[in-house]
């Protein structure tokens, strides 16, 4: 089995996966860090959504050992301290949620797509590109509400 070393959330973690562990696996079974979400598991509903050097991926259907020497970054490393980043407060503040589920890989995917698109987003551009995180309770609107304030926000706080 692949010994594997890569940074999560600031941190260096070294452990031992099988080749075909999925980065999900590793954040949620191996490190406990269960904000990561798995839905469908088919890579189509966006729940386990992070970031790997900086990129949104599916971490559902990433394996475990390509991210070797990587820096991942998961909903637990977004704040600041006891600070929200900018987007989880936009979510907040907009109602962006009602039972979270989806919540986490909404988050990180906005962000990636703020790095992306920049800070001034319009609804019509949240709505295409989201169409890979998938909300089985909102509606949407608030989440559009909410990525769009949480841009300005990060654009506002750099
Ligand atoms: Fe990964 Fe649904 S659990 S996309
Ligand atoms: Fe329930 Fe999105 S808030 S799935």
């Amino acid at each position: 089995m692949p010994g594997i070393t890569l940074t999560v959330n600031g941190s260096t973690v070294s452990e031992t996966v099988e080749g075909r562990t999925l980065l999900v696996q590793l954040l949620r079974d191996h490190l406990r860090l269960t904000g990561t979400h798995v839905g469908c598991d088919t890579s189509q509903c966006g729940a386990c959504v992070v970031q790997v050097d900086g990129l949104a991926v599916k971490s559902c259907t990433t394996l475990a050992a390509a991210c070797d020497g990587a820096e991942v970054t998961t909903i637990e490393g977004l704040a600041d301290g006891d600070r929200l980043h900018p987007m989880q407060e936009a979510f907040r503040e907009n109602h962006g949620l009602q039972c979270g589920f989806c919540t986490p890989g909404m988050v990180m995917s906005a962000v990636d797509l703020v790095r992306r698109k920049g800070f001034e987003l319009d609804e019509r551009t949240v709505r295409e590109e989201l169409e890979g995180n998938l909300c089985r309770c909102t509606g949407y609107h608030n989440i559009v509400k909410a990525i769009v304030a949480g841009a300005a926000e990060m654009g506002r706080t750099g």
